[in-house]
């Protein structure tokens, strides 16, 4: 285990924001992590994935952990389904596509969703209607405070809208080390979410290989490729309002998007508030709201986490002032 000094973070963040950290540590297995815990008890340190869903707000003074353990490894099958432990460092999409290519169903919903497997339960990941909580079985990793392993069952991992233990009750005391996911031998492929639907139904097969497919055109349509503009997919949460609130609003906008949940409250799409305060393409400084999906921001070139704090900032006051609702942030903001 090798500690690098003064290590430009540009490459490792998708925002691509200049920033410098004054140490970094990449581990490739649990003894790595274990050992390292011990080392680092009373240093500052961040805990980096895929570096896709940070805003890095200036240099970060401690130690950036990179667990870059690999691996992926069938522990349990039936005629049913496969059980299957996978390393934190594997990459997300091309995990999917392995899963995709062998049958195995779950995630393909989740295909092309950038990072990895080891940052996929964090903020749970999830899109065009299926989220990674459904296929995890256990989490499992290394109390930084500690140096103790632990794992943690689904029902533990508290799922929810991008949310879980891990960015509550154990936040920043976790490093994970490999997620157990048991998929299905019987896929049925999941069209629950409206685009997605339309797209099969022009094609004469419901695969979770065209599912994939059709869900990589989608995402490839709508959202900027972060090697190509800046951007760390949606900056805002969707915002979960009581139905008393939204039924205020749709009797003032009619025309006001909303998918109930089961709590009885009703959610409501950013990208729909944003683009009605006129904000959908614009830029400010160097930061901008994208063309065509205004819930992520993106950098136009050189912007700092100021440009981009600027914009959010500005976005939050108009639509808390033209709607009464508070959007909240899904990046994290590191510093
Ligand atoms: N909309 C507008 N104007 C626009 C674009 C969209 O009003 O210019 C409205 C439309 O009503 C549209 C609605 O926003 O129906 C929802 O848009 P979309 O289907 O693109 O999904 P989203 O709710 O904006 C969420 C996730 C995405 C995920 C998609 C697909 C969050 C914060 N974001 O976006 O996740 O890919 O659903 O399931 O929940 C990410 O987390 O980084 C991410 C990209």
């Amino acid at each position: 285990m090798e500690v690098i000094k003064k290590v430009a973070l540009k490459a490792y963040n998708s925002f691509g924001i200049s920033a410098l950290a004054e140490n970094m540590v990449v581990c490739s297995s649990t003894y790595d992590v274990t050992s390292l815990c011990h080392a680092l008890r009373n240093e500052k340190v961040y805990i980096l994935g895929g570096g896709n869903n940070i805003l890095f707000d200036g240099d970060f003074a401690g130690y950036i952990i990179k667990p870059e353990i690999k691996g992926i490894e069938i522990t349990a099958e039936d005629d049913e389904t496969v059980t299957l432990h996978v390393g934190a460092g594997e990459d997300w999409d091309a995990f999917v596509e392995y899963t995709v290519k062998n049958d195995w169903g779950g995630l393909e919903n989740l295909s092309l969703i950038p990072g990895t497997v080891g940052a996929s339960p964090v903020q749970n990941i999830g899109a065009y209607g299926a989220e990674v909580g459904n296929a995890i079985v256990s989490v499992e990793g290394v109390r930084l405070s500690t140096g103790q392993t632990f794992v943690v069952s689904r029902e533990e991992c508290r799922f929810g809208y991008r949310d879980s233990i891990f960015k509550n009750e154990m936040k920043g005391d976790a490093i994970i080390t490999y997620v157990n996911f048991r998929l299905t031998k019987k896929p049925v492929a999941n069209i629950s979410y409206a685009p997605v639907r339309e797209a099969m139904s022009r094609r004469n097969t419901e695969t979770i290989q065209a599912v994939r497919e059709e869900i990589i055109n989608i995402r490839n349509s709508k959202l900027p490729d972060p090697k190509v503009q800046g951007n760390a997919g949606s900056f805002f949460k969707n915002p979960e309002v009581p139905a008393e609130v939204f039924e205020r609003l749709r009797a003032e906008y009619p025309g006001i998007p909303s998918f109930p949940l089961a709590n009885g409250d009703v959610k409501i799409p950013a990208a729909w508030l944003i683009d009605q305060c006129g904000w959908k393409g614009k830029a400010l400084g160097k930061a901008a709201v994208h063309h065509i999906q205004p819930l992520v921001l993106v950098n136009n070139g050189g912007a700092t986490a100021g440009d981009i704090l600027a914009l959010a900032g500005k976005i939050i006051s108009d639509v808390k002032e033209k709607f009464g609702v508070e959007l909240a942030m899904e990046v994290n903001l590191v510093r």
